[in-house]
């Protein structure tokens, strides 16, 4: 199964050889050309004569990096991209090289200080973790891919669902346009690949493809998005304020097709969106997005259905007269 295949595949930011290996086997038997560039980003090209449109979606997951090993053998870390400090304790992370640590704090009043944690890989002594990991390694959280009753709970659905839609978009579509599905690195860690993606394809387009929040939890900011409520098509979040146009083109073509779609505004956090709309002298960009609970943890959840409407609505934005 592809999207199981690509949440449980390796990437933090920064280190997405083996995701960009996975993704590449799949579009290129889709595209007229597949390269990737220094910074990590792999792009499909569909050639077309009609209007340039970039498609992103972010590859690269969150993570930690060694900064430390102690004489007792515990490593020390820091953050790649948003972790949430409170909710690591006793979270499994694994490296690429198989091994698998446990996160805990050393501190009793549970301050939830990042200085304070370390990750138990079960070395006896600093000899020993050194010869299974080194300071500089990368470790993603562990989140088994499980399909239950309509919904999909796994780690690093963000963004390997976004792939996932990228992926299907391209196998399916008919379309005259010259389109750049554009597999973004680094994006946690402040939308670095979209950036220079952004730059050399210089589309007239954008739609950033990600995941969103839902307000539809019982502990959670009041948010006009639902889980299994649709294609989400961003207004707005921290980062990007969408193109009127693309904003409207999207819901009449959602109308149009009865797809599912709401309305998002994303208060918390940006997306690669953030990055193309300013490129060069500007590019009219929106967002489509994947309504997702518990973002940044090892179960985050999405909609079977939400999944499917961003297919068929990203589809019909590239194959429409823009
Ligand atoms: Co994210
Ligand atoms: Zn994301």
């Amino acid at each position: 199964m592809m999207l199981e295949r690509l949440t449980q595949s390796f990437g933090p930011s920064g280190r997405e050889k083996e995701i960009t290996q996975v993704i590449s086997e799949y579009v290129t038997p889709f595209s007229d050309e597949v390269y990737t560039d220094a910074l990590g980003n792999l792009i499909a090209h569909k050639k077309g004569n009609g209007k340039k449109i970039m498609l992103a979606a972010h590859m690269d997951e969150i993570g930690v990096a060694v900064t430390y090993i102690d004489e007792k053998g515990f490593l020390r870390f820091s953050k790649i991209g948003g972790l949430y400090q409170r909710r690591l304790l006793n979270r499994r992370v694994r490296f690429s090289n198989g091994f698998t640590g446990v996160i805990d704090t050393e501190e009793n009043n549970k301050d939830y200080n990042i200085q304070k944690m370390y990750i138990d890989i079960g070395a006896t002594d600093r000899e020993q973790a050194e010869k299974m990991v080194s300071v500089g390694d990368m470790a993603v959280f562990e989140g088994e891919y499980k399909e239950e009753y309509g919904v999909i709970i796994s780690k690093a659905l963000d963004n390997r669902a976004g792939c996932y839609i990228l992926i299907k978009v391209l196998e399916q579509i008919k379309s005259e346009n010259d389109i750049y599905f554009c597999f973004t690195s680094q994006e946690e860690v402040g939308l670095r690949g979209a950036k220079a993606a952004a730059y050399s394809v210089n589309p007239e387009y954008a739609l950033a493809v990600d995941v969103t929040d839902t307000g539809d939890t019982p502990n959670c900011p009041k948010m006009a998005v639902n889980l299994g409520g649709g294609a989400a098509v961003k207004v707005m979040d921290r980062s990007v304020i969408t193109n009127p146009d693309v904003r409207i083109k999207l819901i009449e073509l959602a109308k149009k097709n009865n797809i599912p779609y709401q309305l998002e505004i994303m208060t918390d956090g940006g997306t690669d969106a953030g990055a193309i709309h300013t490129s060069r002298e500007g590019v009219k960009t929106g967002g489509v997005s994947v309504p997702t609970r518990y973002i940044h943890s090892p179960s985050e959840m999405v909609s079977k259905k939400d999944l499917e409407a961003c297919i068929k609505l990203i589809k019909a934005f590239c194959e429409s007269n823009l």
